[in-house]
């Protein structure tokens, strides 16, 4: 058995993801700041990265200048307690632009979630994603030995398995998770190097999607390439004398972890929140939590808001919606249009309903820590889960793991990967405001019985299938048949 809690562990990490698990800056007396990871999927692969003493390969996006060793791409991390090496891979300014900007955020992003109106092409997009795949390929190989699994994260990446397949040291293994939907064929061949793309991805030898759907999809595209072979029940393409698995690994989330804060955050405290953000919190409070982004369909949530308080005025001043966003890929207009979007729709709806004493919508642009975030997720009566498409949305999953009284209500759309198991969630439609907001009217006058029910329902399935065993299913895929990588008590 190959667990990754021993520590004699065969086999080491080596993870290569956009996003770096740590950021060195520049502190204004000329220190060296080290920001610790705060969310997300690199917060959640850090634990695990430690645990194998292994490498992370990232975008070094914090300050170049700023590094604490004499080599300038790699560097020790925790910087207190230095289990594994940080490979940072710096790239030009025209690079970000082309790389992540271009290809990744104007073309892939887009096309995955089948919005291909959106999609937009400019040819040095293209060459650009492929030479940073490059590097990006060329720094795993540097770190991999033939004890190594190179874990690659998302679509940042199609083309760096074939740079890191060339040069693999024998005995190492290679799988990639994409963390975005993908789409049909039908979509997915509007791009001219539709091709390309999936055989570049043919040369890990695991890939990894959260649904059956995805995977079904990528297996229908996988099949159009002339030198493959797919066989769709066993999931498995054959191509260049290689088997390459395809499964379904839904991701989970640290849910104890989730619940642990969540419970530290009590009344007291949330009382205290409430009142930075004059929410009020004597009466019913639903929450929204998303990057602003055009899939996320937040304005269809204001308006199925709007039409909720309109049809339904015995909620006025009962009920107040927190919004709470951040923001990234600021420099592509259409994230500056879905920004001004839900501004100009949430001053809408608190100018249309707005009282002396009640604000219909906060919306809450800081940053707030991880247990201020859980403590808003275990006092939130309802939480509105309303994305277009969205590959999983952790959202849902951590609002459920927050809920330690067992008494709030998820809104899911059904264009949620998260969706195919959250099954005792109120389903909506994002496109129907009618449906939408009679959703919401019916969440808020659920009976507790029936709002316990199901949230421990809920609450069962994200709990009995958390971060660390979705690790460990997708990472035994890249191991011989009897084998297992286990991954035990990560906090
Ligand atoms: C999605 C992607 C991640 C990405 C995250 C934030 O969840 O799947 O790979 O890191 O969005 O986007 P950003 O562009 O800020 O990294």
């Amino acid at each position: 058995e190959t667990t990754l809690e021993d520590e004699e562990t065969e086999r080491d990490l080596v993870v290569v993801s956009n996003r770096e698990p740590y950021q060195h800056e520049y502190d204004s007396d000329g220190s060296v700041v080290v920001e610790e990871p705060v969310g997300g999927l690199t917060a959640g692969l850090d634990p695990v990265v430690q645990k194998t003493q292994g490498d992370w390969v990232a975008w070094g996006d914090g300050d170049a200048d700023a590094v604490v060793t004499d080599d300038d791409d790699c560097v020790a991390v925790p910087p207190d307690d230095e289990r594994y090496t940080l490979r940072r891979v710096w790239l030009e300014d025209e690079e970000v632009e082309g790389y992540y900007y271009g290809y990744s955020n104007r073309v892939l992003w887009p096309l995955c979630h089948d919005l291909v109106d959106r999609v937009e092409m400019e040819p040095d997009y293209w060459d650009t994603y492929r030479s940073v795949n490059e590097s990006f390929g060329e720094a795993a190989v540097e770190r991999a030995t033939e004890n190594s699994t190179v874990w690659i994260q998302d679509y940042h990446f199609c083309l760096a398995p074939k740079t890191i397949r060339e040069s693999l040291p024998d005995g190492a293994s290679m799988v990639q998770f994409w963390h975005i939907p993908w789409p049909a064929w039908d979509t997915f061949r509007v791009v001219p190097h539709a091709e390309e793309l999936v055989e570049g991805l043919l040369s890990n030898d695991v890939v990894g999607f959260h649904i059956d759907r995805y995977r079904d999809n990528f297996l229908e595209c996988a099949a159009q390439l002339d030198d493959t072979r797919v066989d769709r029940d066993a999931g498995v393409v054959h191509v260049d004398g290689r088997t390459v698995e395809v499964g379904a690994f839904e991701m989970g989330v640290d849910a104890d972890r989730i619940a642990e804060t969540a419970e530290t955050f009590d009344h007291h405290a949330w009382a205290h929140l409430a009142g930075k953000y004059d929410i009020d919190p004597n009466i019913n409070v639903a929450v929204g939590v998303d990057r602003i982004d055009y899939t996320k369909g937040i304005p269809k949530r204001i308006d199925a808001l709007e039409q909720f308080w309109e049809e339904h005025p015995e909620w006025r001043g009962e009920l107040t919606f927190v919004q709470k966003s951040s923001h990234s890929r600021s420099q592509i207009p259409a994230y500056q249009r879905a920004a001004n979007e839900v501004e100009e729709a949430i001053e809408r709806v608190n100018d249309r309903f707005g009282t002396e004493d009640w604000q219909p919508i906060v919306h809450v642009d800081d940053h707030l820590s991880q247990r201020e975030l859980f403590g808003l997720y275990r006092h939130a009566d309802i939480a509105l889960v309303s994305p277009l498409r969205d590959g999983l949305n952790l959202v849902a999953k951590e609002y459920v793991a927050a809920q330690v009284e067992d008494d709030g209500v998820l809104l899911l759309s059904e264009f949620a990967g998260a969706h195919q198991t959250l099954d005792e969630a109120v389903t909506i439609n994002p496109y129907s405001p009618e449906g939408f907001a009679e959703a919401i009217h019916q969440s808020l006058s659920m009976t507790a019985v029936e709002r316990g029910r199901r949230m421990r329902s809920l609450r069962s399935v994200v709990t009995e299938h958390d971060l660390d065993d979705w690790v460990a299913e997708l990472l035994t895929a890249t191991v011989p048949d009897g084998e297992e990588f286990t991954v035990e008590g990560t906090d």
